[in-house]
Protein backbone atom coordinates (compact mmCIF):
# COMPACT_ATOMS: atom_id res chain seq x y z
CA UNK A 1 0.00 0.00 0.00
CA UNK A 2 1.80 3.39 -1.12
CA UNK A 3 2.37 6.03 2.08
CA UNK A 4 0.69 8.47 0.19
CA UNK A 5 -2.87 6.84 0.84
CA UNK A 6 -1.52 5.50 4.04
CA UNK A 7 -1.03 9.87 4.96
CA UNK A 8 -4.57 10.47 4.18
CA UNK A 9 -6.07 7.74 6.25
CA UNK A 10 -4.40 9.02 8.79
CA UNK A 11 -6.62 12.23 8.61
CA UNK A 12 -9.68 10.02 9.49
CA UNK A 13 -7.89 8.67 12.74
CA UNK A 14 -7.28 12.35 13.59
CA UNK A 15 -10.99 13.25 13.04
CA UNK A 16 -11.72 10.36 15.16
CA UNK A 17 -9.52 11.48 17.78
CA UNK A 18 -11.10 14.80 17.58
CA UNK A 19 -13.90 12.96 18.69
CA UNK A 20 -12.81 11.20 21.11
CA UNK A 21 -11.60 14.34 22.56
CA UNK A 22 -14.96 16.72 21.86
CA UNK A 23 -17.24 13.41 23.20
CA UNK A 24 -15.03 14.17 26.53
CA UNK A 25 -15.45 18.24 26.54
CA UNK A 26 -19.33 17.72 25.44
CA UNK A 27 -18.86 18.62 22.53
CA UNK A 28 -19.98 15.57 20.42
CA UNK A 29 -21.73 16.41 17.19
CA UNK A 30 -19.04 19.64 16.14
CA UNK A 31 -16.64 16.70 14.86
CA UNK A 32 -17.42 15.48 11.41
CA UNK A 33 -17.36 11.55 11.48
CA UNK A 34 -15.49 10.16 8.14
CA UNK A 35 -15.26 6.29 7.14
CA UNK A 36 -12.19 4.76 6.70
CA UNK A 37 -12.21 1.20 5.77
CA UNK A 38 -9.35 0.60 7.98
CA UNK A 39 -10.25 -1.67 11.33
CA UNK A 40 -8.22 -2.73 13.96
CA UNK A 41 -8.31 -6.24 12.56
CA UNK A 42 -6.50 -4.89 9.72
CA UNK A 43 -3.44 -4.20 11.74
CA UNK A 44 0.05 -5.68 10.25
CA UNK A 45 1.09 -8.76 12.44
CA UNK A 46 3.36 -7.95 15.80
CA UNK A 47 6.46 -9.64 16.48
CA UNK A 48 8.33 -8.10 19.43
CA UNK A 49 11.61 -8.35 19.16
CA UNK A 50 12.30 -8.96 15.62
CA UNK A 51 13.02 -6.15 12.54
CA UNK A 52 9.69 -6.54 11.50
CA UNK A 53 8.14 -5.09 14.74
CA UNK A 54 7.45 -1.18 13.67
CA UNK A 55 5.61 -2.14 10.52
CA UNK A 56 6.15 -4.05 7.10
CA UNK A 57 9.32 -3.02 5.23
CA UNK A 58 8.85 -2.57 1.79
CA UNK A 59 10.10 -5.23 -0.33
CA UNK A 60 11.63 -3.08 -2.69
CA UNK A 61 14.40 -3.54 -5.69
CA UNK A 62 17.11 -0.17 -4.63
CA UNK A 63 19.65 0.08 -6.37
CA UNK A 64 23.19 0.53 -4.70
CA UNK A 65 24.81 3.42 -4.76
CA UNK A 66 27.68 4.01 -7.44
CA UNK A 67 30.58 3.26 -4.90
CA UNK A 68 29.17 -0.06 -4.13
CA UNK A 69 27.10 0.10 -1.22
CA UNK A 70 23.56 -1.41 -1.00
CA UNK A 71 20.06 0.05 0.77
CA UNK A 72 20.22 -0.34 4.35
CA UNK A 73 16.47 -1.86 3.82
CA UNK A 74 16.41 -2.22 7.71
CA UNK A 75 16.68 1.54 8.77
CA UNK A 76 13.00 2.29 9.56
CA UNK A 77 13.97 0.45 12.55
CA UNK A 78 16.81 1.77 14.10
CA UNK A 79 16.65 4.44 16.64
CA UNK A 80 15.75 7.87 16.44
CA UNK A 81 19.36 9.73 18.17
CA UNK A 82 18.43 13.26 16.68
CA UNK A 83 16.43 15.22 14.69
CA UNK A 84 17.24 19.01 12.82
CA UNK A 85 15.38 21.94 10.91
CA UNK A 86 16.70 23.24 8.52
CA UNK A 87 16.14 26.75 7.92
CA UNK A 88 18.23 27.17 4.86
CA UNK A 89 16.66 24.17 3.02
CA UNK A 90 13.01 24.15 4.31
CA UNK A 91 13.68 20.82 5.56
CA UNK A 92 13.14 18.63 8.64
CA UNK A 93 15.27 15.95 9.13
CA UNK A 94 15.23 12.59 11.83
CA UNK A 95 18.84 11.00 11.90
CA UNK A 96 17.98 7.54 13.37
CA UNK A 97 21.67 5.22 14.73
CA UNK A 98 22.03 1.26 14.34
CA UNK A 99 22.58 -0.71 16.99
CA UNK A 100 25.93 -0.56 17.06
CA UNK A 101 25.63 3.23 17.04
CA UNK A 102 23.14 3.34 19.99
CA UNK A 103 25.50 1.13 21.87
CA UNK A 104 28.26 3.83 21.53
CA UNK A 105 25.54 6.92 22.97
CA UNK A 106 24.71 4.50 25.49
CA UNK A 107 28.57 3.75 26.82
CA UNK A 108 29.39 7.35 25.82
CA UNK A 109 31.98 6.02 22.59
CA UNK A 110 31.06 8.43 20.29
CA UNK A 111 34.45 9.79 19.62
CA UNK A 112 35.67 8.00 17.42
CA UNK A 113 32.43 5.88 16.43
CA UNK A 114 32.97 2.09 16.57
CA UNK A 115 33.22 0.13 13.40
CA UNK A 116 29.88 -0.87 12.38
CA UNK A 117 28.35 2.48 13.56
CA UNK A 118 25.70 3.67 11.23
CA UNK A 119 23.24 6.47 11.05
CA UNK A 120 20.81 7.38 8.20
CA UNK A 121 19.56 10.90 7.49
CA UNK A 122 16.20 11.41 6.61
CA UNK A 123 14.87 14.50 4.85
CA UNK A 124 11.53 15.91 4.57
CA UNK A 125 10.08 18.93 2.79
CA UNK A 126 7.85 21.22 5.18
CA UNK A 127 4.72 21.93 5.64
CA UNK A 128 2.69 24.19 7.76
CA UNK A 129 -0.08 23.25 9.62
CA UNK A 130 -2.89 26.07 11.07
CA UNK A 131 -0.69 27.09 13.98
CA UNK A 132 2.47 27.39 11.61
CA UNK A 133 4.36 24.26 13.15
CA UNK A 134 6.20 22.77 10.53
CA UNK A 135 5.46 18.98 9.72
CA UNK A 136 6.97 16.60 7.18
CA UNK A 137 5.59 16.22 3.92
CA UNK A 138 7.09 15.28 0.46
CA UNK A 139 10.26 12.55 1.46
CA UNK A 140 13.33 13.70 -0.17
CA UNK A 141 16.56 11.94 0.88
CA UNK A 142 17.86 9.63 2.80
CA UNK A 143 21.61 10.09 3.60
CA UNK A 144 24.00 7.09 5.26
CA UNK A 145 27.14 6.59 6.82
CA UNK A 146 28.66 3.54 8.08
CA UNK A 147 31.98 3.71 10.06
CA UNK A 148 34.75 1.42 8.46
CA UNK A 149 38.09 2.64 9.13
CA UNK A 150 39.84 0.18 6.90
CA UNK A 151 36.72 -0.59 4.80
CA UNK A 152 36.28 3.25 3.86
CA UNK A 153 39.61 4.45 4.92
CA UNK A 154 40.01 6.38 1.66
CA UNK A 155 36.57 8.58 2.47
CA UNK A 156 37.47 9.77 6.28
CA UNK A 157 36.54 6.14 7.63
CA UNK A 158 33.08 6.40 6.60
CA UNK A 159 30.96 4.49 3.63
CA UNK A 160 29.01 7.39 2.67
CA UNK A 161 25.83 6.47 0.23
CA UNK A 162 22.33 8.82 -0.25
CA UNK A 163 18.96 7.76 -2.24
CA UNK A 164 16.64 10.75 -3.59
CA UNK A 165 12.85 10.55 -3.33
CA UNK A 166 10.02 8.12 -2.78
CA UNK A 167 11.59 6.02 -5.33
CA UNK A 168 15.22 5.73 -3.51
CA UNK A 169 16.87 6.82 -7.11
CA UNK A 170 20.74 6.62 -5.84
CA UNK A 171 22.66 9.42 -6.21
CA UNK A 172 26.11 10.27 -7.90
CA UNK A 173 27.27 9.03 -11.38
CA UNK A 174 30.11 7.22 -9.94
CA UNK A 175 32.16 6.53 -6.55
CA UNK A 176 33.48 10.07 -7.07
CA UNK A 177 30.10 11.41 -5.78
CA UNK A 178 31.45 10.98 -2.24
CA UNK A 179 34.21 13.66 -2.47
CA UNK A 180 31.31 15.77 -1.91
CA UNK A 181 30.60 14.29 0.96
CA UNK A 182 33.98 13.52 2.59
CA UNK A 183 34.44 17.73 1.95
CA UNK A 184 31.38 19.19 3.75
CA UNK A 185 31.87 16.67 6.74
CA UNK A 186 35.35 17.58 6.86
CA UNK A 187 35.05 20.29 9.27
CA UNK A 188 33.77 17.86 11.84
CA UNK A 189 36.98 15.62 11.84
CA UNK A 190 37.10 16.18 15.51
CA UNK A 191 33.74 15.04 15.93
CA UNK A 192 34.68 12.15 13.62
CA UNK A 193 33.59 13.68 10.53
CA UNK A 194 29.83 13.38 12.64
CA UNK A 195 27.70 16.53 12.59
CA UNK A 196 24.86 15.01 15.06
CA UNK A 197 25.58 15.24 18.51
CA UNK A 198 23.36 12.26 19.87
CA UNK A 199 20.37 12.13 21.98
CA UNK A 200 20.62 9.72 24.76
CA UNK A 201 17.09 8.24 25.76
CA UNK A 202 17.75 7.07 28.89
CA UNK A 203 20.47 8.80 30.27
CA UNK A 204 22.21 7.98 33.35
CA UNK A 205 25.26 9.86 33.87
CA UNK A 206 26.58 12.84 32.43
CA UNK A 207 28.65 12.65 29.71
CA UNK A 208 32.01 13.90 28.39
CA UNK A 209 31.73 17.33 26.44
CA UNK A 210 30.51 17.24 22.90
CA UNK A 211 29.55 13.16 23.45
CA UNK A 212 25.76 13.32 23.39
CA UNK A 213 23.63 16.34 23.74
CA UNK A 214 22.97 15.91 27.28
CA UNK A 215 20.55 18.70 27.53
CA UNK A 216 18.32 16.86 25.66
CA UNK A 217 19.03 13.81 26.88
CA UNK A 218 16.32 11.84 28.92
CA UNK A 219 16.58 10.83 32.31
CA UNK A 220 16.34 7.05 32.64
CA UNK A 221 12.48 5.88 33.52
CA UNK A 222 10.40 3.05 34.31
CA UNK A 223 7.81 4.51 32.49
CA UNK A 224 9.11 5.88 29.14
CA UNK A 225 11.14 3.62 26.82
CA UNK A 226 11.75 5.51 23.61
CA UNK A 227 14.62 3.12 23.32
CA UNK A 228 12.40 0.00 22.34
CA UNK A 229 9.76 2.61 20.32
CA UNK A 230 10.51 4.10 16.93
CA UNK A 231 9.94 7.58 15.37
CA UNK A 232 6.57 8.10 14.18
CA UNK A 233 7.34 11.74 12.76
CA UNK A 234 8.76 14.88 13.97
CA UNK A 235 7.97 18.75 13.38
CA UNK A 236 9.36 21.97 14.64
CA UNK A 237 7.38 25.68 15.82
CA UNK A 238 9.47 28.62 15.13
CA UNK A 239 7.66 30.72 16.97
CA UNK A 240 10.37 33.44 17.94
CA UNK A 241 13.22 33.06 19.90
CA UNK A 242 13.14 31.27 23.44
CA UNK A 243 9.23 30.12 22.49
CA UNK A 244 10.67 27.95 18.94
CA UNK A 245 10.27 24.28 19.77
CA UNK A 246 11.38 21.06 18.16
CA UNK A 247 8.99 18.24 18.60
CA UNK A 248 9.64 14.23 17.76
CA UNK A 249 6.41 11.44 18.08
CA UNK A 250 7.41 8.06 19.28
CA UNK A 251 5.69 5.12 19.50
CA UNK A 252 5.72 1.31 20.46
CA UNK A 253 5.84 -1.11 18.24
CA UNK A 254 2.11 -1.77 18.17
CA UNK A 255 2.01 1.91 17.67
CA UNK A 256 4.43 2.29 14.94
CA UNK A 257 3.11 -0.91 12.89
CA UNK A 258 -0.23 1.23 12.64
CA UNK A 259 0.78 4.63 12.05
CA UNK A 260 2.87 3.73 8.99
CA UNK A 261 0.55 1.33 7.88
CA UNK A 262 -2.26 3.72 8.19
CA UNK A 263 -4.40 2.03 10.77
CA UNK A 264 -6.55 2.49 13.46
CA UNK A 265 -4.46 2.64 16.87
CA UNK A 266 -4.93 -0.59 18.37
CA UNK A 267 -5.99 -0.82 21.85
CA UNK A 268 -3.23 -0.38 24.15
CA UNK A 269 -0.89 0.88 22.07
CA UNK A 270 1.37 4.27 23.27
CA UNK A 271 2.82 7.24 22.13
CA UNK A 272 4.90 9.76 23.33
CA UNK A 273 5.41 13.11 22.42
CA UNK A 274 8.89 14.60 23.27
CA UNK A 275 9.29 18.56 22.85
CA UNK A 276 12.56 20.15 23.23
CA UNK A 277 13.41 24.28 23.13
CA UNK A 278 14.90 24.61 19.56
CA UNK A 279 18.48 25.44 19.57
CA UNK A 280 20.55 26.73 16.96
CA UNK A 281 23.27 24.28 15.68
CA UNK A 282 26.77 25.96 16.47
CA UNK A 283 27.72 23.35 13.91
CA UNK A 284 25.95 24.30 10.61
CA UNK A 285 24.56 27.83 9.73
CA UNK A 286 20.58 28.26 9.77
CA UNK A 287 20.00 24.14 10.90
CA UNK A 288 18.18 24.15 14.70
CA UNK A 289 18.89 21.09 16.63
CA UNK A 290 16.80 20.14 20.38
CA UNK A 291 18.05 22.43 23.36
CA UNK A 292 16.66 21.72 26.32
CA UNK A 293 13.99 19.04 27.24
CA UNK A 294 10.84 20.67 27.74
CA UNK A 295 8.07 17.98 28.25
CA UNK A 296 7.09 14.69 27.49
CA UNK A 297 3.50 13.51 27.18
CA UNK A 298 2.51 10.25 26.83
CA UNK A 299 -0.85 8.66 25.44
CA UNK A 300 -2.01 5.27 26.01
CA UNK A 301 -5.21 3.76 24.49
CA UNK A 302 -7.03 1.75 26.35
CA UNK A 303 -7.29 -1.92 27.15
CA UNK A 304 -10.63 -2.23 29.12
CA UNK A 305 -13.72 -3.28 27.22
CA UNK A 306 -16.21 -0.11 26.67
CA UNK A 307 -13.25 2.00 27.48
CA UNK A 308 -13.36 4.82 25.08
CA UNK A 309 -10.95 7.90 25.98
CA UNK A 310 -6.99 7.16 25.51
CA UNK A 311 -4.93 8.05 29.03
CA UNK A 312 -3.19 11.14 28.88
CA UNK A 313 0.42 12.55 31.33
CA UNK A 314 3.11 15.00 31.20
CA UNK A 315 6.31 15.02 32.13
CA UNK A 316 7.94 18.38 32.64
CA UNK A 317 11.65 18.76 31.95
CA UNK A 318 14.45 16.97 31.55
CA UNK A 319 13.93 14.98 35.11
CA UNK A 320 10.29 13.85 33.67
CA UNK A 321 8.53 15.23 36.44
CA UNK A 322 4.50 14.21 36.11
CA UNK A 323 2.34 16.98 36.10
CA UNK A 324 -1.65 17.41 36.15
CA UNK A 325 -3.12 18.90 33.48
CA UNK A 326 -6.34 20.32 33.42
CA UNK A 327 -8.95 17.75 31.66
CA UNK A 328 -10.05 20.20 28.56
CA UNK A 329 -6.12 20.66 27.95
CA UNK A 330 -5.20 17.11 28.23
CA UNK A 331 -8.18 16.42 25.46
CA UNK A 332 -6.63 18.53 23.28
CA UNK A 333 -3.20 17.47 23.23
CA UNK A 334 -4.70 13.92 23.01
CA UNK A 335 -6.53 14.54 19.82
CA UNK A 336 -3.26 16.76 18.24
CA UNK A 337 -0.90 13.88 19.21
CA UNK A 338 -2.91 11.00 17.79
CA UNK A 339 -4.18 13.45 14.89
CA UNK A 340 -0.22 12.86 13.52
CA UNK A 341 0.11 11.47 10.50
CA UNK A 342 3.54 9.32 10.18
CA UNK A 343 6.49 10.64 8.50
CA UNK A 344 6.85 8.91 4.99
CA UNK A 345 9.02 6.50 5.02
CA UNK A 346 9.87 4.05 1.57
C1 LIG B 1 26.84 20.96 2.18
C2 LIG B 1 27.25 20.15 3.29
C3 LIG B 1 26.95 18.68 3.30
C4 LIG B 1 27.12 17.77 2.28
C5 LIG B 1 27.57 18.02 0.85
C6 LIG B 1 26.79 16.48 2.84
N1 LIG B 1 26.41 16.60 4.15
FE1 LIG B 1 25.84 15.08 5.38
N2 LIG B 1 25.40 16.44 6.81
C7 LIG B 1 25.56 17.80 6.73
C8 LIG B 1 25.02 18.42 7.92
C9 LIG B 1 25.02 19.90 8.23
C10 LIG B 1 24.53 17.40 8.71
C11 LIG B 1 23.82 17.53 10.08
C12 LIG B 1 22.35 17.21 9.92
C13 LIG B 1 21.61 18.29 9.19
O1 LIG B 1 21.61 19.43 9.66
O2 LIG B 1 21.07 18.01 8.14
C14 LIG B 1 24.79 16.16 7.99
C15 LIG B 1 24.49 14.91 8.50
C16 LIG B 1 24.66 13.73 7.80
C17 LIG B 1 24.34 12.43 8.34
C18 LIG B 1 23.92 12.13 9.76
C19 LIG B 1 25.21 11.93 10.60
C20 LIG B 1 25.91 13.25 10.85
O3 LIG B 1 27.04 13.45 10.37
O4 LIG B 1 25.31 14.10 11.52
C21 LIG B 1 24.55 11.55 7.33
C22 LIG B 1 24.33 10.06 7.39
C23 LIG B 1 25.02 12.29 6.18
N3 LIG B 1 25.08 13.62 6.50
C24 LIG B 1 25.36 11.71 4.98
C25 LIG B 1 25.82 12.44 3.89
C26 LIG B 1 26.10 11.86 2.59
C27 LIG B 1 25.95 10.41 2.23
C28 LIG B 1 26.53 12.88 1.79
C29 LIG B 1 26.95 12.84 0.36
C30 LIG B 1 26.07 12.17 -0.61
C31 LIG B 1 26.49 14.09 2.59
N4 LIG B 1 26.08 13.78 3.86
C32 LIG B 1 26.82 15.32 2.10
C33 LIG B 1 26.15 18.47 5.69
C34 LIG B 1 26.49 17.92 4.47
Amino acid sequence: MSEKINHHRRRFLGTAAVTIAAAQLGMIGCAKAQSSGMRPGDLPTIKPGTNTSFGPLKQIDVRPSPNGITFFADYKNWETISSTDRVDLGQTRVILGNDVAVKAIADKHTNPWPDGSAFAKLAWAQVADADGSLHTGEFKTAAFMIKGAKKYASTDGWGFARWHGEQLEPYGHDASFATECVDCHAPMAKYDFVFTTPIDVEMSQPSPPDTVNDAASLAKTSFLQPHTWRVITSWSDRRNGTMSTMSTLYGDPAAVASARSGAVYPAGARLSLVTWKREPDERWFEAYIPGAVQSVEEVQFPTAPGARAPTYSKYEGQSVRKSAPDPEQAARRTAYIVSQRAAILP
